[in-house]
């Protein structure tokens, strides 16, 4: 079997192997532990630059993975990081074509930093390689790569939503974009929808190329055992010392608009508002790690909840009781899972995600005797498979709300019944079957 070589602008190595808050990251990691892979990208460093400026790639070794990273200019990064993909693209597949912030000149970055990737890649490919490339911030790599003349099997997946066609269009040269992507033997999605979704956008602009679901996981074997084996770290400790037995509500999640946390605090808020028995009761933990905190739109969101932790805290708060702890650096994984063991109640209520892995822990993490009760948006990419969650509607602060009461006084027996329903799937699809699924295919579709 030939190498497996994974692209992605993200790379964990890049970040001096600190845990990656991001999806992409976490779950390819999980999936890629056996086999010889190559994983390319960006290392997460910008450099001055200059006309002709041609990074060098850095390779570092890890296990079965070598990591080969470029970095990029303060005008790459720029164009096609913060502007293209996370002011354009970002938006607009979360359904907000309001937010898109578009400008020609971005464009033309976002290509010529593809095609920069399909140059620097080229020489480090060998006879055999199958090629999976990741995430928005690529789509139109494969066909940089044809270009270049590579006839390995190449496969897309996309981590995050796509949307109708009809809000895709707002895009200018959409159907470029689209037309690209016949250059992957395989295309994978997360849901039935984005698959609908991208396949009509398909046949409206005559593309031949059929999107497919593969819906991604965690590796719940591994994060189940960090959550039970953290709970004798001192941090730990120190947490549930902290709580004196209140229930714990938890939510972790980037700070990013499309998670939903403003119309989360906003329904905490009026949980507090019309619940005041759990006043002083309860305890709410919201861990929301800044993300991409140059894109005007996140650093407004992050003022925003700045002002609205603040003012729940001010109106709710007692000299000897805060409402919300809210932390917006990251937390250690192994801390994390056990946190989430420790916590009664998980608020999961994005308002658009591809998928959602953090209702996937927080299943995962919990102990099957006592498990706590997962609040999920009915749009979070993870709703179809885990609707015996409590389902909410997270642009109704009420819904959120009762939600909250429902979840703190809910008896065991039903607690038990709907996390028997939730883990099957769990540790049924992880990281390592949906990559095992997708490679498989990509196997089929174009032999190595
Ligand atoms: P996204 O990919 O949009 O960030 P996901 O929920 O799919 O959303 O994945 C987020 C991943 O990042 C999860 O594995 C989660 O545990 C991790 N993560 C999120 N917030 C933090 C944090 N504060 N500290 C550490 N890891 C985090
Ligand atoms: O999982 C979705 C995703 O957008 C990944 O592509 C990305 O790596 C992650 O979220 C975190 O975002 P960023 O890489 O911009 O920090």
């Amino acid at each position: 079997m030939g190498r497996l070589v994974v692209v992605s602008n993200r790379v964990p190595a890049a970040q001096g192997r600190l845990q990656s808050a991001g999806g992409l990251a976490v779950a390819l990691r999980a999936a890629l532990k056996e086999g010889s892979c190559l994983w390319f990208g960006w290392s997460g460093r910008q450099v001055a630059g200059h006309d002709g400026y041609d990074p060098e790639v850095s390779l570092d070794e890890v296990g079965n993975v070598t990591y080969a990273t470029i970095d990029l200019t303060h005008a790459e990064y720029d164009g096609f990081y913060q502007k293209y993909s996370n002011g354009i693209l970002w938006p607009l597949c979360h359904y907000r074509a309001g937010l898109m912030n578009y400008d020609r000149k971005d464009q033309k970055i976002y290509q010529d930093v593809n095609a920069l990737f399909a140059r620097k890649l080229l020489p480090l490919l060998q006879p055999g390689d199958r090629i999976w490339i990741h995430d928005y911030h690529l789509f139109p790599l494969g066909q940089a790569l044809r270009d270049l003349g590579v006839t390995a099997p190449i496969g897309f997946f996309l981590h995050i939503p796509f949307p109708p066609w009809s809000l895709m269009r707002a895009l200018p040269h959409a159907d470029g974009l689209l037309r690209t992507m016949q250059a992957y033997d395989v295309i994978g999605v997360q849901t039935e929808d984005d698959a609908r979704n991208m396949n009509d956008g398909f046949s409206i602009v005559g593309v031949e190329a059929k999107a497919r679901v593969f819906p991604i996981g965690i590796d719940p074997e591994n994060f189940a055992k960090q959550a039970e084996e953290g709970l004798t770290h001192p941090d730990v400790k120190k947490l549930k010392e902290s709580l004196s037995g209140k229930p714990f509500i938890i939510g972790v999640d980037r700070l990013d608009y499309s998670k939903g946390l403003l119309a989360r605090f906003k329904g905490y808020e009026t949980f507090l508002a019309r619940y005041p028995e759990h006043r002083g009761k309860v305890d709410y933990l919201q861990v929301a790690p800044v993300s991409r905190g140059n894109v005007p739109e996140y650093r407004a969101l992050r003022r925003d909840l700045d002002e609205a932790a603040g003012r729940i805290n001010g109106t709710y708060g007692t000299y000897d009781w805060t409402p919300i702890r809210y932390l917006t650096h990251p937390v250690p994984r192994a801390l994390l899972a056990s946190f989430y063991r420790l916590a009664d109640v998980a608020l999961v209520t994005p308002l658009r995600d591809g998928m959602n892995l953090v209702a996937k822990e927080y299943v995962a993490a919990q102990d099957k005797a006592d498990p706590g009760v997962l609040i999920l948006s009915h749009f979070a990419g993870a709703a179809p498979e885990m609707e015996s969650a409590l389902m909410v509607n997270p642009h109704d602060a009420d819904e959120i709300a009762d939600a909250l009461h429902k979840a703190l006084t809910m008896p065991a027996g039903e607690r038990r019944a709907r996390w028997d329903l939730l883990e099957p799937d769990v540790w049924r699809v992880t990281a390592v079957t949906w990559a095992y699924n997708f490679i498989t295919a990509l196997s089929e579709a174009r032999p190595a």
